[in-house]
């Protein structure tokens, strides 16, 4: 059991449960499709990278999707692979099928969802979930919750709905903030208060709409969830899912929590999902970002060369990345000399100037690197021969 302070927040150094959905809510990003071969390379990242939960697809949407899934599950060794069900008989049994013994049965509870999109009443919906929980049990599944549109939903009906689902056999329920209207303050109170009701684990899901799924993420946890459901990068449905890589390390370096995740392989898998899913990794992303661990501004290069933790909130080599020094019309001689000094190369302080100045005169928008650097202080040693 975690810790809880007197404001009723999670304070315990427990470990939190990593449940990456990069392969089902992540490939539902607009124009992502990853090959089969794309998928099992993902899985076996992940495996490698120490998520505890992948969420491989959802088994009963095409024959294509139930092949991946299945041959992912046999071939993994480390992680639980889980399957996404509807409160059906037919998607419970393609999860059943597919040899999977982790469900993810979701239904939709708002009032929204139910009179526009489901068109069933609040006790038909509860009726649907005893059933499919109940059936999934009984086939000796492990069944995890989902009430979809659940920060939408009213208060008394959700909990009542989690209370049903717990009543049946559900061994997790999950709160996805579907289309992410939660705040981090909202999200901790919502969770310690369905806590207050709910026995089992419970996990967030947070979507990205407002640029809050990683805080809402991280303040779910604070308020008592014990798993996040994320995706590598971010992607996922419109503004994407909480990003993997910012929930694991912000939680490490702000909530004393621990997981089970190699943070060396970050960027690693991070680059691979980016290649296969075609979407760029934007430059100034956190963590994985081009421009996360890049210094230019002569003050904090300056700083950073004398203590790198300076300028930097976390070393780049704990998530598999490297300083860069950058150069441009922001830099001093400091990130001149370091370059220099790094390769072996030896520039008077003229010739140091030169560059300098070369480099400030330049009206492109282009910065440049280390090799950049090296070239030009070649070319001025050739030319001054
Ligand atoms: O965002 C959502 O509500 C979902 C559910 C299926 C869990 O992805
Ligand atoms: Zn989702």
């Amino acid at each position: 059991m975690g810790t809880y302070s007197k404001n009723g927040m999670d304070t315990s150094d427990k470990r939190i449960t990593v449940f990456d959905t990069t392969l089902r809510d992540g490939e539902q990003s607009p124009g992502t499709k990853f090959s089969f071969r794309e998928k099992l390379k993902i899985a076996s990242a992940l495996e490698d990278t120490g998520v505890d939960i992948i969420e491989a697809g959802f088994p009963a949407v095409s024959n294509d999707e139930f092949h991946s899934v299945r041959e992912i599950n046999s071939v993994a060794s480390k992680s639980t692979i889980c399957g996404l069900s509807r409160c059906n008989d037919d998607d419970i049994d393609s999860v059943i099928n597919a040899g999977l013994n982790y469900i993810h049965i979701f239904i939709a509870t708002s009032d929204i969802h139910l009179k526009n999109k489901l068109k069933i009443t609040r006790e038909q919906a509860i009726e649907k979930v005893k059933e499919s929980i109940e059936k999934a049990t009984r086939a000796g599944l492990y069944v995890e919750f989902s009430a979809e549109d659940a920060t939408r939903t009213d208060m008394d009906f959700l909990i009542k709905m989690f209370e049903e689902a717990e009543r049946s056999g559900a061994a997790k329920i999950n709160i996805p903030d579907t289309v992410g209207v939660m705040n981090p303050i909202s999200m901790t109170n919502l969770v310690s208060d369905i806590k207050k009701n709910i026995k089992i684990p419970i996990s967030v899901h947070c979507h990205n709409d407002f640029g809050l799924a990683t805080a809402n993420s991280i303040f779910g946890v604070l308020g008592g969830a014990s798993q996040v459901q994320v995706t590598v990068n971010g992607i996922g449905e419109r503004a994407g899912n909480a990003s993997f890589e910012e929930v694991v390390t912000s939680l490490y370096a702000f909530m004393n929590k621990k997981t089970n995740i190699d943070f060396s392989k970050i960027y690693k898998i991070s680059q691979m999902v980016s290649e296969y899913s075609g979407m760029e990794i934007q430059k100034n992303k956190a963590i994985t970002g081009e421009n996360a661990f890049s210094h230019e501004a002569g003050i904090h290069v300056n700083g950073v060369i004398n203590y790198p933790a300076t300028y930097e909130a976390i070393d780049p080599e704990l998530v598999g990345r490297q300083r860069n020094i950058v150069v441009g019309k922001h830099s001093g001689k400091s990130s001149i000399n370091w370059i220099l000094n790094k390769n072996g190369i030896k520039c008077s302080e003229e010739e140091v100037k030169f560059i300098l100045d070369e480099i400030k005169s330049d009206n492109s928008k282009r910065v440049l690197n280390e090799k950049d650097i090296i070239n030009m202080a070649n070319t001025i040693k050739v030319k001054g021969e």
